[in-house]
């Protein structure tokens, strides 16, 4: 059953979160998981900002989205939503928060990169305004390809995507 979008806030991870993001990471994916390791550089050294969805005190989804210095491109790292409540809205919130993330750094573009054979998420970018710009051989452990996509952002779309799904947390 998913989860009421109404009542879920979404707020920047901190440590306390590891194992939570974790665990998600071990629902939604089969491989290529974000390790704690990983997730705990993220949050303390990397220019990235990872972003929480919660209901009722429970973590049900999550984004990171790194920075560079100087660069007018946003990369969506990672965005995760635990498959019991897929299909319910939760990924566009936190898309749409990534994206005002974005657009208040200054960033014009989003990139990403999405398995090939990955038609769900493929699709849920593209209803969302991001095309592909090209492939990479050779992405994932597994040896399979990744398609980039991109989306140019407009301050006023991301506003309006978030006036329409509501207040968020920090
Ligand atoms: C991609 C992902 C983050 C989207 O999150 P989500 O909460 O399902 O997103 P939403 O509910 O906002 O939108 C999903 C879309 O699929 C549709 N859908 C319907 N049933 C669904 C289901 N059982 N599961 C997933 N999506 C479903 C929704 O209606 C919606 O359609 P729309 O694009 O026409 O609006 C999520 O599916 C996920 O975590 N996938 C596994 C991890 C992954 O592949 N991440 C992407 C890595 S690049």
């Amino acid at each position: 059953m998913a989860t009421a979008v109404s009542s879920t806030t979404v707020r920047s991870a901190t440590l306390s979160d590891l194992r939570a993001l974790v665990y998600l990471e071990h629902l939604g994916f089969e491989s290529d998981r974000f390790t704690l390791r990983r997730y705990r550089y993220l949050l303390t050294r990397a220019n990235a900002t990872t972003l929480l969805a919660e209901h009722r005190d429970r973590v049900v989804g999550a984004a990171v989205m790194a920075w560079r210095r100087g660069s007018v491109v946003g990369r969506l790292y990672n965005i995760v939503v635990d498959p019991s409540q897929q299909g319910g809205g939760l990924g566009s919130i936190l898309l749409a928060a990534c994206e005002r993330h974005a657009v208040e750094r200054g960033c014009q573009r989003i990139h990403l990169e999405v398995r090939q054979d990955n038609a769900n998420a493929i699709a849920f970018y593209e209803r969302r305004g991001y095309q592909v710009i090209g492939s990479r051989p050779d992405f994932y452990t597994d040896g399979s390809a990744a398609l980039a996509m991109a989306k140019q952002l407009s301050p006023s779309g991301a506003l309006s995507a978030l006036m329409a799904i509501g207040p968020l947390g920090s």
